[in-house]
């Protein structure tokens, strides 16, 4: 099924209208190549598509290039999405430790409302030239780009 055909779902409860929980700034528009063979958008494309954006987030957070993934969370994936839908992808800092990052993302489908997947906790790494894990030196969310990694 397409979101052509579908008719125009209710309000889902699971989604909240509150968006101070998290920060849905992408948006993607689910393609052919982004199907699994049940003709659904398939997991993995979305996990890179969230691991990317946390990726992002990360960067931003603590200003540095050198920022990686070091652990995701169980996933629930709630519901899905079909060819054409549009899907977006919020991400909540939650925790900055000393080298690290936690994070929060929900994805929810624009086209039926709903909760697609949430996950608990993406857990990024700042990391020095030699890869080892190093002090970012931030303690609290910005929503400014002021700590944008220069190019070096
Ligand atoms: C990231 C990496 C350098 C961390 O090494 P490490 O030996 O775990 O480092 P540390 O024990 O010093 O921990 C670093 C931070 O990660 C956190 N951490 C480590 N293991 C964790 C886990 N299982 N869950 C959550 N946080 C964890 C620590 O609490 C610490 O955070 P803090 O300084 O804010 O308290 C190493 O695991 C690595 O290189 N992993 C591969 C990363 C990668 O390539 N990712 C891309 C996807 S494959």
């Amino acid at each position: 099924m397409t979101s052509e055909n579908r008719p125009a779902a209710p309000q889902d409860p699971q989604i909240s209208e509150d968006d101070d929980a998290v920060n849905f700034r992408t948006r993607k528009w689910v393609k052919p190549e982004d199907l699994n063979a049940n003709g659904t958008l398939f997991g993995g494309s979305l996990l890179r598509w969230i691991d990317e954006e946390a990726a992002i987030y990360a960067m931003l957070q603590l200003g540095s290039y050198r920022a990686v993934t070091k652990l995701i969370s169980e996933i629930n994936f709630v519901s899905s999405a079909v060819q054409g839908d549009m899907i977006e992808m919020g991400l909540k800092a939650i925790r900055f430790g000393r080298t690290s990052l936690t994070m929060r993302a929900e994805v929810r489908n624009m086209i039926t409302r709903k909760l697609i997947l949430s996950i608990d906790r993406i857990v990024f790494v700042a990391l020095d030239e030699d890869g080892a894990p190093t002090a970012h030196g931030y303690s609290e969310i910005t929503y400014r780009r002021d700590r944008l990694p220069g190019r070096s």
